[in-house]
């Protein structure tokens, strides 16, 4: 028997998967079909005359929200409780999910959308029939999501076919809708991948190939710095952070470029935050649940490359430019010590008083080298699993946003309003840049024991140069600890939708918007 010590493997199983969604005008032929239940008001037309709402109630069906009762026939009639009904895409996603997890052993779905679209008494202004189709595609690809690659027996049935019926008069903008919901669906399942991905079997090394082997595949160019080329441009930041590992690092540069663009078109810079494996180096974290989590310290660099591939097939009118930091966080002989100065690309000294404080190194790098491209960026976005203290303040469901400009900072909202990525948008409140003082380099890389999120986002802050820039700190929602609605156990993939949708729709802020 040979052990493999440097496992080859396919990192991206969900790019080779297909489902086939139609809009259908009957539910004909599928295993499963859903019918949406509100608390209050009539049953919907068609379901057996011997259920009413008492008959529900007592086998606990009351159509609060999220609940399902799967009531036995071919095919499969599973009723979803609604609530107070669907009035936003957000809700209609969650109602898709909770049918496609109740109907777990169908290959193949139908869901009634008619009454979502003329539903009365509601506020429906955002239920157009595209929306509504894009957020049933998601909801139920990703909740039917499971990263199997690594189990020898795959129970998980995938899905096969999903029916929507709708309204011949809706077909045309609801066929719109099922390609951008099965794109974005894809974008967050090739995240979820490469997150759940161990972090042996995705070395910085590896994503790099990767991401060189299926870029272009999407439009993108990709272009690979090795731990020399990293010295050459003097990234200080990524090399500190790699020093404690055998595994090289990789800095990848992608560039999507329109059809058509000139000097008008609006140029946007992501970064990500790509830590395949952060330990904490020297300040070791404990060998808990969260340690164990961190492999997952690359989503952000996971939902950069992510939502660039869907770029070209959304249409995306910006170009948009991605760097992702890749190394991992290791102690050992050779690893960055507490008191050790790193210079970053640029100059920037700064003091490592934690090394478990990495992924803000890694970032400056690439901050400075987005601000010094010949075409300068209108914005600025960076994505990061950057602090425990974001999952302190707002949990699992919701990631922090900074930026220090409203225009970047709404259509971040906007975005994650669409794809519910919810963010909450949290202070740059310069009161506390104090902290990050050094007595012998100009910055330290922590600062006090409170207002974790705002200090890492002030050190970041430090290195865009005025730009417009926004910043969002997913540490607390990159991981699902069990199954929720279209969040699936592990990776959540959280942000590749939001940046996907983000850069699609991206508008340059007003030059003198800029208030840093
Ligand atoms: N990757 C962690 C942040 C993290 C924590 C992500 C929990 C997901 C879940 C980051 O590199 C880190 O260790 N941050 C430190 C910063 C501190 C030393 C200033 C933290 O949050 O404790
Ligand atoms: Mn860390
Ligand atoms: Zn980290």
């Amino acid at each position: 028997m040979t052990v493999v010590i440097d496992p080859a493997f396919d990192p991206a199983p969900s790019l080779s998967r297909e489902v086939a969604i139609t809009v259908a005008t009957d539910a004909a032929g599928a295993g499963a079909v859903a019918v949406f239940v509100a608390a209050e008001g009539d049953l919907p037309a068609g379901l057996p005359t011997e259920l009413n709402r008492d008959a529900l109630a007592a086998a606990g069906f009351t159509g609060k929200k999220g609940q399902t009762l799967a009531l036995p026939g071919s095919p499969l009639t599973v009723l979803v409780g609604t609530g107070k009904g669907v009035s936003t895409v957000a809700q209609l996603r969650d109602a898709v999910a909770s049918f496609t997890r109740a109907a777990r052993e169908s290959a193949s779905l139908a869901v009634d959308l008619r009454a979502v679209l003329s539903a009365d008494g509601v506020d429906v202004a955002e239920l157009t029939a595209e929306l509504v189709a894009q957020a049933a595609t998601e909801g139920a690809v990703l909740s039917r999501y499971r990263f199997e690659a690594l189990k020898t027996d795959a129970k998980t049935v995938q899905l096969e076919k999903l029916a929507l019926v709708l309204a011949d008069e809706d077909a045309e903008a609801a066929e719109i809708g099922v390609e951008r919901g099965l794109i974005l669906a894809r974008t967050a399942s090739l995240a979820r991948d490469l997150g759940n991905t161990p972090p042996r079997h995705l070395s910085a090394a590896k994503f790099a190939d990767l991401v060189s082997a299926i870029g272009p595949d999407f439009g993108l160019e990709v272009e690979v710095f090795d731990r020399q080329q990293l010295i050459d441009l003097g990234c200080g930041g990524l090399l500190g952070v790699n020093a404690g590992s055998i595994e090289e690092p990789r800095m990848i540069k992608l560039r999507y470029v329109p059809e058509g663009s000139d000097d008008e078109t609006p140029h946007l810079a992501l970064v990500g935050k790509g830590i395949m494996y952060d330990s904490g180096g020297i300040s070791l974290k404990p060998s808990n649940a969260m340690h164990a989590a961190m492999k997952l310290d690359m989503m952000g660099a996971a939902a950069v490359f992510s939502s660039m591939t869907s770029l070209r097939e959304l249409g995306a009118t910006t170009a948009v430019t991605g760097w992702l930091m890749c190394t991992d966080n290791m102690p050992s002989g050779s690893a960055t010590k507490l008191g050790d100065v790193l210079t970053i690309r640029g100059g920037t000294t700064v003091e490592v008083k934690n090394t478990d404080a990495e992924g803000r190194l890694v970032m400056a790098d690439a901050l400075v080298l987005a601000t010094e491209e010949e075409r300068r960026p209108d914005a600025i976005v960076d994505i990061a699993t950057l602090t425990g203290a974001a999952m302190m303040a707002l949990g699992t469901k919701t990631a922090a946003m900074l930026a220090n400009n409203d225009e970047v900072a709404e259509q971040l909202q906007a975005a994650a309003d669409l794809t519910d990525e919810n963010t909450w948008r949290m202070p740059l409140d310069h009161r506390y840049r104090d902290q990050l003082k050094s007595d012998v380099a100009d910055l330290s890389n922590i600062g006090g024991q409170y207002a974790g999120v705002i200090l890492a986002a002030l050190f970041l802050n430090e290195f865009v140069d005025g730009l417009p820039w926004g910043h969002l700190d997913i540490a607390g929602t990159m991981q699902a600890e069990s199954d929720d609605l279209w969040r699936s156990t592990g990776s959540t993939g959280f942000g590749a939708r939001l940046l996907a949708e983000f850069a699609t729709a991206f508008e340059a802020p007003a030059k003198d918007a800029d208030e840093s």
